[in-house]
């Protein structure tokens, strides 16, 4: 199979590269980074690339969490207006098979479980709560301690900043496309990915390469809040594999199937900090009690219909990818 593989000078991209490679398939990079730069934003540079290509793997977005509100445009720009000019040359190119690089940010705080209420959704957690340090989430209804479940694909959506939003755009505009050409589109809503190229030290950067630059300095990675906050760590290899069974799935036309993509192994980002600390022989995490307002305590997928519908499944465990991790070099200086 041709792959048109946007973002390919990316973290994630450039693992997808190399997976298409080694299961036989023949990716065509495409990114603003690489040479020559191609924008998705170019209709004509996207109509050139789509030459002779079966499918598209659109990685290429504005990442992170942005500095101010001043951002949304360049947000809006790259990955939503960049999404669209995309699908319309496929559209016109005949191109019907799509896979989205999408994002657990669509869900906002997840889902928990009062012993009264069952499943609630917790609203933003309050300035005053947080600087007493009491950082769960209480019950909307009656402000009892909830437990955090799996978030499922059904689960309601609730982006909360603009980057979350525009990561939801894009599955909304592929799903109309979808509907339009009889397209199959997947969407894989990643977890936090982490491993080796990891970009350091951009305000954009994940969790573990801040805990990870710190540790090469010779500093204690500095753990926010209590370090009780739960997520889901999967390894970027895991998440081209990922995007690579998608590809090549018999998936169904006309409609956006989305897939939650995590390793179903949930760990609290104190639980990683100590083991990359432990892999590079210290020092030890502090845990500060800092938080970051607009930051959801606890999110992690159920990503059972990926392993049942894609045949799927996370191969590097948690220990292994993170002393892996610990040990690697990353990308930016
Ligand atoms: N890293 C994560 O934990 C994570 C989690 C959820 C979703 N995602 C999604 O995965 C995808 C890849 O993210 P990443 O972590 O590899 O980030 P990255 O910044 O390393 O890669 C993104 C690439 O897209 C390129 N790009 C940006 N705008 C472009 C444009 N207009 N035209 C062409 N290329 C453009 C950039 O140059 C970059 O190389 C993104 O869509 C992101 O939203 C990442
Ligand atoms: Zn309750």
């Amino acid at each position: 199979m041709r792959v048109l593989v946007t973002g390919s000078a990316g973290f994630i991209g450039s693992q997808i590269v190399e997976a298409l490679v080694a299961h036989g398939h023949e990716p065509v990079p495409y990114d603003v980074r690489a040479d020559p730069a191609s924008d998705v934003r170019d209709a004509d540079a996207v109509r050139h690339a789509l030459t002779g290509v079966d499918a598209v793997c659109h990685q290429a977005a504005m990442v992170g969490l942005g500095v101010d509100f001043a951002d949304a445009p360049e947000y809006v720009s790259h990955n939503d207006l960049g999404t669209a000019v995309l699908l319309a040359a496929m559209a016109a190119a005949g191109v019907r098979r799509l896979v989205l690089a999408g994002s657990m940010v669509v869900y906002g705080e997840g889902r928990y479980t009062c012993a009264r209420h069952g499943t609630v959704r917790p609203g933003p957690r309050a300035v005053a709560d947080l600087d007493a340090g009491r950082f769960e989430p209480p019950c909307p209804v009656c402000g009892a301690d909830l437990s955090p479940g799996l978030v499922g694909e059904d689960a309601p959506v609730d982006p909360r900043n603009v980057y979350a939003t525009t990561k939801l755009t894009q599955e909304h505009l592929a799903a109309s496309w979808a509907r339009a050409t009889g397209g199959s589109a997947v969407a894989l809503r990643y977890h936090n990915v982490y491993g080796p190229g990891m970009p350091r030290d951009t305000p954009y950067a994940g969790v573990a390469s801040f805990f990870r630059s710190a540790l090469a300095r010779g500093e204690a990675p500095r753990v926010f809040e209590d370090g009780g906050q739960r997520r889901d760590f999967v390894h970027v290899r895991d998440v081209a594999a990922a995007n690579v069974a998608a590809l090549e799935a018999d998936s169904r036309g006309g409609a956006l199937t989305s897939y939650n993509t995590g390793s179903g192994e949930p760990h609290t980002v104190g639980e990683m900090a100590h083991a990359l600390a432990g892999a590079h022989g210290g020092p030890e995490p502090v845990v500060t009690g800092e938080y970051r307002l607009g930051d959801v305590r606890h999110i992690t997928a159920d990503s059972a219909r990926l392993r049942a519908e894609l045949g799927w499944k996370a191969a590097v465990g948690f220990a292994e990818g993170m002393r892996e991790f610990a040990g690697a070099g990353m990308r930016g200086a």
